[in-house]
């Protein structure tokens, strides 16, 4: 099972514990690819919109955003992770996700998001973790993923060495039975209810539409004409 985290920080502190002990009871080491941001990624996006109108390679951003793109699509299961900061996910994750609008369901959703699981990792010293988790979950959802799980802790501390034991044990049973779900759920292709109805909608949109990059990718991928990317082609 190939496994990526994308840290939303730098920094291996509570926030990339969590998502690492999940990551471990998923998989081995060497199929874990990591990022940290802003690390690995540190451009805002500038709303010049040519990723809608034109081409996600239009991006001024797209040389660095690419190999993350990357790695993504080619994991089964994608690890968001972010410490809450003034009650959201940090601004790095933000400006990393906001070069993905390209890819909402509205636009030119990856097929590959219908056979991916993902999760949502965050810690807070107190509160915060369902609206931090929900910033990224959003993201995720809108790619198209079907089965998002949400990880919040809150450690009641502000750095990983000062955590209580028995926060870190309860964070290791946690992660344990998460990796069991996930793994005994598999990876199959599927879509959420939600994802079902907003195809269904977008899919009369850009059969109407001129040739803009959306149409033409809808078209291309017959999703105008009743293909779906979660249904196995005859
Ligand atoms: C800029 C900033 C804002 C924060 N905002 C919140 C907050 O809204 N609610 C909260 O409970 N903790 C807040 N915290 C504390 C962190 O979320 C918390 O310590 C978290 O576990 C840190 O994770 P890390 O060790 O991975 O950095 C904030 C910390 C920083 C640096």
């Amino acid at each position: 099972m190939k496994v990526v985290v994308v840290n939303g920080q730098n920094h291996k502190g509570s926030t990339w514990h969590a998502g690492h002990m999940l990551a471990q009871k998923l998989t081995s080491d060497e199929d874990i690819t990591e990022f940290f941001l802003p690390r690995d990624f540190s451009d805002f996006c500038c709303g010049c919109v040519k990723c809608f109108t034109e081409s996600e390679e239009r991006c001024p951003h797209y040389e660095k955003l690419h190999p993350i793109t990357e790695a993504v699509d080619a994991a089964d299961v994608i690890i968001l992770t972010s410490p809450v900061y003034v009650y959201h996910c940090t601004g790095s994750m933000k400006a990393w996700l906001d070069h993905y609008g390209w890819r909402w369901l509205v636009h030119r959703p990856e097929e590959k998001m219908f056979s991916k699981q993902a999760v949502v990792v965050s810690t807070a010293a107190g509160a915060g973790m369902k609206s931090a988790n929900k910033d990224m979950k959003d993201s995720l959802s809108f790619w198209g993923v079907p089965r998002i799980y949400t990880l919040g802790t809150a450690v009641m501390e502000v750095s990983w060495d000062g955590v209580k034991d028995s926060i870190k044990e309860k964070l290791d049973r946690r992660t344990a039975k998460l990796a069991k779900k996930i793994i005994s759920s598999g990876i199959k292709k599927r879509a959420s209810f939600k994802s079902r109805i907003l195809f269904f909608a977008m899919s009369k949109i850009h059969a109407g539409s001129e040739n803009g990059a959306d149409g033409s990718y809808w078209r291309e991928k017959g999703w105008t004409s009743g293909k779906r990317p979660w249904k196995q082609e005859k």
